[in-house]
């Protein structure tokens, strides 16, 4: 089992330093990717990659040069960001340049007597408490690490491919290793952009008993149908299917060798499907694609695979070997499925869910099935993470870092469901809001939702008015919430934050209202809140709305709208805690109720302040709306302008194209829509 930890990795304390000089032995494939990684977040870390091959040392090497060239030829890196993420970087087949190390992350073939015996040289060459890890996808730590001296340090972190841009790393908490050490770790990968999932010491840890199992059963149905109806049937389920990952990975010797160990651990029912030892490369399909089969074919296979997913994902939960919202965005980042197990829990209902998994069972003896009714697993928050910081205050952390954070309805109205439930508790004396790691409070609304809303007026308000509910909420509730700003706060970011009743920002935080550049306007409340919470400051918000300047966190504060600004996370939580404080005990300010005064807009150039050519039509429907929002009778009435403009915007050319330029990666041309 786990032990009790905050459950925002940002909240770890810990005594150690950040690494300086870090080893990685085995210079395969993802040993020096996870070097790339932390090169990248921390380029001044020495970084020595150990092999016993120079060829594999020197290819290593040439690879990340490649990566670092790629970045920087596509502007994702500076010049300056490139070099120093070579620099520091080197190469040796003498163990004893792991000398110095403070930590030291084995990324060697799955083999437990060669893990222990590196292990052994690796403790006598390094201190005492520099930190030792594992990059195994299955060997339980209470095996690899039996034989050290010093097994506290020691732990897996297990990483998915591709290790420099894949955000999942399992942790593993097991009985011997020091919480000082999985604080460090946890913290470190959520500072360095990592999505750390805390997971028990069982065999294939959380994640790989979903995949190895996943490919596994995909084997034995191979007795039935091909590898390519495999593919095709489960294309809703995962972005890509098991055959055509295993051929992508050369992954058929990692599911003998893990679901051997789960057979042996674990029962007969894991063992690997005797295909996977007479086929080197599988006929499938490529990505995208798909053959045609019956109904009942595809129904059959999908069935299946739904099956081992949810009775795995049930066996997890019920061995507490992960939570469930790690297990469910898990699946969706480190292993590209579509919906987590989570999400299909909550989406078919219980006697879909257990007619799947009671089907599973009796082709599959053995197999785990539910221990409980199946809603039961999917209770709880999915998109958020709820910790207690000090004076009876809640932190509500949103983690949907592979969408920066970005806001959608399951997650406003997780917030909402938290707050709500807390907020009566007298022992609770109020909320703080936060984003998940530190570059990015929220990116805004999620914009992949909204081309389903384009072209209607009618549903795009609604939309608007039904995603404030949250907003409301915060307008009126009795408990004092504070926006805790790490990193970016965007459109509907900077919305949430507007309605929460104080802001506190980190010095490096910024704010910007870029739905201007897509063609459509911020409906929840930025075409109206400021202007009324921070009338001196309107010149600064006209500029944001209609020209997408960006706000600095200094500036905020200097303007008034941030209330404190703060030196790293420690410091903004202390901040913000002491803003709950001090509304508790003094109020919150007052809703504006009366019209305010408005300075007229400048004279447009039609163009972002860096000269971008914005659509006029879409200028024209933000100041109007700001007018309208600014000469309205009350709050409540405000708010409508905003609405009521959203509804307009959708309608127009500009938006058509401002969205569709977002989601296919490309500028949008406003000079052709106008
Ligand atoms: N909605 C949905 N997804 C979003 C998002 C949003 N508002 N903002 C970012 N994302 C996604 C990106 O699509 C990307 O997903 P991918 O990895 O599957 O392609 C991921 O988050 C990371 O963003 P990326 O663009 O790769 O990071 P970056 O550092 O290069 O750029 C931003 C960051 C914020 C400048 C850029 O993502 C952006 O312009 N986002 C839109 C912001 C916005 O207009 N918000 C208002 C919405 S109404």
């Amino acid at each position: 089992m786990i032990r009790q930890r905050p459950v925002n990795p940002l909240l770890e304390r810990t005594r150690r330093a950040p690494p300086r000089r870090v080893a990685v032995i085995g210079a395969g494939t993802i040993g020096p990717d996870i070097g790339y990684y932390l090169k990248t977040a921390l380029p001044g870390l020495e970084l020595v990659l150990v092999d016993v091959r120079q060829a594999a040392i020197d290819d290593a090497l040439a690879r990340l040069k490649g990566y670092a060239d790629k970045a920087r030829a596509r502007g994702r890196m500076s010049e300056a960001q490139a070099s120093a993420a070579l620099s520091g970087l080197t190469g040796s087949t003498d163990y004893d340049a792991i000398r110095g190390a403070d930590w030291v992350l084995e990324a060697a073939t799955e083999d437990l007597p060669l893990k222990r015996r590196i292990f052994a040289d690796v403790e006598s060459r390094i201190a005492p408490d520099a930190v030792i890890t594992s990059n195994t996808s299955s060997l339980p730590a209470s095996r690899i690490f039996a034989e050290l001296a010093h097994p506290e340090r020691a732990t897996v972190t297990h990483f998915f491919a591709p290790a420099w841009r894949n955000p999942a790393v399992e942790v593993i908490d097991w009985e011997r290793v020091d919480g000082d050490v999985l604080a460090w770790l946890r913290r470190l990968f959520a500072q360095t952009g990592k999505l750390p999932l805390l997971t028990a010491d069982a065999p294939c840890f959380m994640l790989d008993r979903i995949f190895d199992n996943w490919c596994n059963e995909a084997g034995y149905l191979l007795s039935e149908v091909s590898a390519a109806e495999v593919d095709s049937a489960v294309a809703d389920l995962v972005a890509a299917g098991p055959f055509f990952v295993l051929n992508m990975s050369n992954g058929n010797p990692i599911i003998i060798e893990t679901n051997t160990l789960q057979a042996d651990e674990e029962g007969e029912h894991y063992r690997p499907a005797p295909m996977f030892r007479s086929v080197e490369r599988w006929k499938t399909v490529a990505l995208g694609k798909g053959v045609p089969m019956d109904d009942a074919t595809r129904a059959r296979i999908h069935d299946r695979m739904l099956g081992v997913l949810l009775s795995q994902s049930a066996d997890i939960l019920d061995r507490g070997i992960g939570s469930a919202s790690d297990l469910d965005i898990g699946c969706r980042t480190a292993l590209a499925f579509k919906r987590g197990p989570i999400e299909w829990l909550r989406t078919l209902d219980d006697a879909e869910c257990r007619r799947i998994v009671e089907r599973f069972q009796r082709e599959r003896p053995g197999m785990p099935g539910f221990e409980r009714a199946p809603s039961a697993y999917a209770a709880g928050e999915r998109h958020v993470l709820v910790d207690d910081l000090d004076a009876g205050v809640k932190l509500i952390t949103l983690r949907r870092p592979e969408a920066l954070n970005a806001l959608h309805d399951e997650l406003t109205d997780e917030i909402l469901a938290v707050i709500r439930r807390h907020e009566s508790d007298p022992a609770v004396s109020g909320f703080v809001i936060t984003g998940y790691g530190t570059k990015a409070f929220c990116a805004g609304a999620d914009i992949g939702r909204f081309p389903s809303m384009l072209g209607d007026a009618g549903a795009s308000e609604r939309y608007a008015r039904d995603c404030s509910r949250l907003l409301l909420h915060l307008d009126r509730s009795p408990k004092p919430v504070v926006a805790a700003i790490q990193g970016m706060a965007l459109g509907g970011g900077f919305e949430l934050a507007m309605r929460c009743h104080a802001l506190v920002a980190d010095r490096r935080a910024w704010f910007q209202l870029p739905e201007v550049t897509l063609g459509i306007v911020p409906g929840i409340g930025a075409l109206v809140v400021p202007y009324r919470r921070w009338p001196t400051a309107a010149a600064t918000f006209h500029a944001m709305l209609t020209r997408g300047a960006k706000l600095a966190a200094s500036d905020a504060h200097a303007l008034g709208i941030v209330n404190a600004l703060a030196d790293d996370f420690d410091h903004l939580l202390a901040l913000a805690v002491a803003q709950v404080s001090a509304l508790a005990a003094r109020g919150r300010e007052p809703l504006v109720d009366d019209p305010v005064p408005l300075p007229p807009f400048p004279q447009h150039d039609g163009k972002t302040v860096d000269g971008r050519v914005l659509s006029r039509t879409v200028v024209r429907i933000i100041e109007e709306a700001v007018r309208d929002g600014a000469a309205a009778a009350s709050w409540d009435a405000a708010l409508e302008a905003g609405y009521r403009a959203f509804g307009s915007v959708a309608c127009t050319a500009a938006a058509r194209e401002g969205i569709q330029a977002f989601l296919q990666r490309r500028s949008p041309d406003f000079g052709a829509t106008g």
